[in-house]
């Protein structure tokens, strides 16, 4: 019998229009179908979920991971589990060949097991070439949808149940939020919490704005009542997540800017920690300091991606800053903020660089004095407009200038993150050490972790740490009286 003769299983009534409404719907419907397959196989049906990329994927890997414990799923390592979900990401080239490699690698375990499935979904699947790859050469594969409708997530299981076969559903773009699905955390003490969605700045190397689409920011009391939620379930940290937070509700129907957002934020009893990313130096507003300075609650630490120390390099990247206005924005922030950390992305190799560009790059490394760096090499993402521009840097000529950069910000890291060693700091301790058992993790305000002696009573609770020795980007630390 083939799978969709065996599984047809009719609710009794037609699926709701309204979207959440209609999900939930799905979720029962699902849960219906993995009861019946678990009991075919005489034991529980497993999943896993692998993420790639950045922390926006790693919100939605939550809320996918909540729709699979609603509908009867438990949770397995990836090599033991009948449902493997690949969360991708398509930002650099080396990120599409991963996830290549590990679905050959796949292959094999589902012919072995009849109730193994697959599932892609993320970034790299909103472009068409991905699409038609996977049609082509990994036919295997059970689920395949994008960025724009992971919502759907239990609906989609459904129809591969139906319709016995591969279910595709990528959508271009999309001006729907739906909110309140499930979702199960990583963590109990913390959350990501998107506060908007897509990107609009096109910058020309980045190919985010294609597979994420056009920016589109939450109401505020959609974004309060999830937190408040939160809070109540034992949240007291969140992180606000936008590929530009700065830019957030100037598209609202009641526009209201990001340190407005903040300032509702803050007012949330019991919450007492609040981080944001990622910050575009462009729309970096006075009035976002001026509440940095004053806020006992928003963590001392801004992520505020240079990408290159070239004004004339900036311009191609279509930035919209330049070398000076960016130093100037760092000055005016440490002015008001003198305790922040900055961290930063820089990119190297972009069409056009030359030495006296680099050399910019590390000029603004030394003047900043950044806490750390995400360094990457220029990736050409079909699509974008750099990728058609003349002078693509040669392969060696990048790597070296690379190694050169990344051995200035981990030498300036160094010093920098040492300058709070002997000093006592309020730490979230975040998980028990993964080198040794009697030791714990826990995280500064400013972002740095520090180790110290304790257990897993403690995760999740705030405690003063002395910092006895700095061990570059760590600390070795002890419980403070
Ligand atoms: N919205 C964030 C960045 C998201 S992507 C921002 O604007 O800051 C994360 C980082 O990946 C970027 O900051 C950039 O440094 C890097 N990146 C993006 N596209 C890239 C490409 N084509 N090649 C190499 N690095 C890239
Ligand atoms: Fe990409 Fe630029 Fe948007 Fe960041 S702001 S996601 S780098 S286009
Ligand atoms: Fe990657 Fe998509 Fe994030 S391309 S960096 S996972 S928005």
């Amino acid at each position: 019998m083939s799978d969709h003769m065996k599984y047809n299983i009719d609710l009794m009534q037609t699926p709701p229009e309204e979207d959440t409404a209609r999900q939930y719907y799905y979720i029962e419907k699902a849960k219906k179908y993995v009861q019946k397959e678990s009991e075919e196989a005489g034991r529980p049906l497993t999943a896993c979920i692998t993420t790639f990329g950045c922390q926006m994927n790693a919100r939605d890997s939550e809320k996918l991971r909540g729709i699979l414990l609603d509908i009867g799923y438990m949770e397995a390592p990836e090599d033991e589990a009948d449902f493997v979900i690949f969360n991708t990401c398509t930002v650099r080239e080396n990120a599409n060949t991963r996830v290549y490699g590990r679905l050959g690698q796949l292959k094999p375990h589902k012919k072995k097991n009849s109730h193994m499935k697959i599932g892609l979904c993320g970034c790299m699947m909103q472009e068409p070439e991905v699409i038609e790859k996977l049609k082509k050469s990994y036919s295997f594969v059970d689920l395949v949808f994008g960025t724009h409708n992971i919502y759907k997530f239990a609906e989609l299981i459904c129809q591969r149940y139906e319709s016995g076969k591969m279910v595709v559903d990528i959508w271009k773009d999309t001006d729907k939020i739906v909110e309140d699905l499930p979702n199960k955390r990583k963590y109990s003490f913390k959350s990501g919490i998107n506060i908007m969605f897509g990107c609009n700045n096109f910058c020309s190397y980045c190919i985010v704005p294609y597979v994420r689409g056009r920016e589109r920011s939450r109401k505020p009391e959609d974004i309060i009542r999830e937190i408040e939620r939160l809070v109540s379930d034992g949240v007291t940290e969140v992180m606000l997540l936008g590929q530009n937070v700065n830019s957030y509700g100037k598209t609202l129907d009641e526009p209201i800017s990001f340190a407005q957002l903040l300032q509702k934020i803050q007012k949330i009893e019991g919450l007492k920690r609040i981080r944001f990313m990622t910050s575009h130096p462009k729309d970096l507003s006075d009035e976002l300091i001026d509440v940095m300075a004053t806020s006992k609650k928003i963590c001392k630490h801004l992520h505020l991606p240079v990408q290159s120390g070239s004004t004339e390099i900036l311009k191609k990247m279509n930035r919209h800053y330049t070398k000076e206005s960016y130093l100037e924005l760092v000055e005016k922030l440490r002015a008001k903020v003198p305790d922040i950390s900055l961290t930063t992305d820089i990119i190297v190799g972009f069409p056009g660089e030359t030495e006296e560009d680099f050399e910019e790059t590390l000029d603004v490394v030394r003047k900043v004095r950044y806490d750390s760096a995400f360094t990457f090499i220029y990736s050409k993402r079909t699509g974008t407009p750099a990728a058609k521009m003349e002078n693509q840097v040669p392969a060696d000529v990048v790597k070296k200038r690379f190694d050169r950069l990344l051995h200035e910000v981990q030498s300036i890291a160094a010093e920098v993150c040492a300058v709070h060693e002997g000093t006592t700091q309020e730490v979230l301790i975040e998980s028990v050490s993964d080198h040794d058992s009697t030791m714990v993790t826990g995280r500064m305000s400013n972002n740095l972790l520090v180790h110290l002696k304790g257990e897993a009573s403690m995760i999740g609770s705030y405690v003063n740490a002395h910092l006895t020795e700095c061990k570059g980007f760590y600390y070795l630390g002890e419980l403070a009286e």
